[in-house]
């Protein structure tokens, strides 16, 4: 829906868990937008500082040397006061307030809720891009720092891949991506690991997965076996550290990766993709759109409303599970 046209005020926001390459779409925006006669703000701390007015006046050079950096120059926070649509009238009007009408919010699909609350509840024009590890969001292809987040698994597993071998050990590595199991299966494929449990597909059996091992070893002459493990399904890991040992007698070892995941340098892929996202936002802001997204689709960059992508569920990649589970086992 188009909203106001001719404010030239814009704020930056980046909201729930950071995700590499946040930075470089915050500095696409900012310059594209700056390029294009607008005067930029940049919110701290996610929603929590739009409700606390942490609000600021950013200038070309507030982004010099971010566009390799992880984490997000703006901070972010989970703010669960947000949710109340009073709180969300209060924090539009600290922009307001200054004549900032434009808000980008960089974030997962939990910003994108407070994107459509804060587009329906308050006059802001509200343009959403997603920055999240997890790519759990079906609209998209893509979220910035996926790709990142899976890199940084590959690394682990080459270098768990090292200590294992030399101990004759089994590895169940634990990533995340909250119920979505993207990070898991691309890593697996991209990575080598022998197994990948996820939440999107059947229940597997930890006896089987058991058994299976043991044949790695006996059978096809494996000497190394990492078992990448979605956070979502974390719950299997006694059972198959149990059930792996007692197949095997080798010792099986259990790590999560964890925060390591959403920190580094943002790859590539990353910052093409942001800026290219952040671009588009920027777009939509000039044409006076709110309440709607950027997404890409089969590499092309689109948008859409906020709803119908919070709407669409993430489709479970099978055929790339299914080919994980032929290639390395
Ligand atoms: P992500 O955006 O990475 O999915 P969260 O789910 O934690 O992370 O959401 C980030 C923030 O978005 C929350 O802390 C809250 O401030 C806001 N948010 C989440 N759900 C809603 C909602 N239903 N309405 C308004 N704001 C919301
Ligand atoms: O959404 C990103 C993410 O890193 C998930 O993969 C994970 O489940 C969650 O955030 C962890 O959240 P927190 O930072 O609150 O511990």
């Amino acid at each position: 829906m188009a909203k106001n046209l001719t404010n030239k005020n814009l704020a930056i926001l980046t909201s729930g868990g950071d995700a590499s390459g946040m930075n470089a779409a915050i500095r696409t925006a900012l310059r594209f937008a700056m390029h294009n006669g607008y005067e930029v703000y940049g919110v701290m701390h996610g929603y929590q500082g739009l409700v606390n007015d942490e609000i600021f006046k950013m200038e070309y050079k507030s982004v010099s040397n971010t566009v390799h950096t992880g984490g997000t120059i703006l901070r972010t926070s989970r703010c669960l006061e947000f949710k109340d649509p009073e709180v969300q009238k209060k924090a539009a009007q600290n922009l307001i307030n200054r004549g900032i009408e434009n808000l980008i919010v960089i974030g997962g699909d939990g910003s994108f809720h407070g994107v459509e609350a804060l587009h329906e509840n308050t006059e802001l024009n509200v343009i959403g891009i997603p920055g999240t590890i997890d790519n759990d969001m079906g609209y998209t292809d893509s979220t910035i720092g996926f790709d990142t987040a899976c890199n940084t698994v590959i690394d682990a597993i080459l270098k768990l891949r090292d200590t294992i071998t030399s101990h004759d050990r089994i590895m169940i590595l634990e990533v995340m991506g909250r119920d979505s199991g993207n990070i898991a299966i691309n890593s697996a494929v991209a990575g080598g690991a022998e197994y990948v449990i996820v939440p999107e597909a059947s229940p597997v059996d930890p006896v089987e997965i058991a058994k299976s091992v043991k044949k790695g070893y006996d059978v096809k002459g494996k000497t190394s076996t990492i078992i990448l493990l979605a956070e979502g399904v974390n719950y299997l890991k006694d059972d198959l550290i149990k059930e792996i040992s007692e197949a095997t007698g080798r010792r099986v070892n259990h790590m999560a990766l964890g925060y390591m995941q959403r920190g580094g340098n943002p790859t590539v892929a990353d910052r093409v993709l942001a800026a290219r996202m952040a671009q588009r936002a920027v777009e939509l802001i000039m044409c006076g759109q709110s309440g709607r997204v950027v997404g890409i689709r089969g590499g092309d960059i689109y948008d859409t409303t906020v709803l119908e992508a919070l709407r669409i569920p993430k489709e479970f990649d099978e055929k790339l599970y299914d080919l994980a589970k032929v290639i390395s086992k």
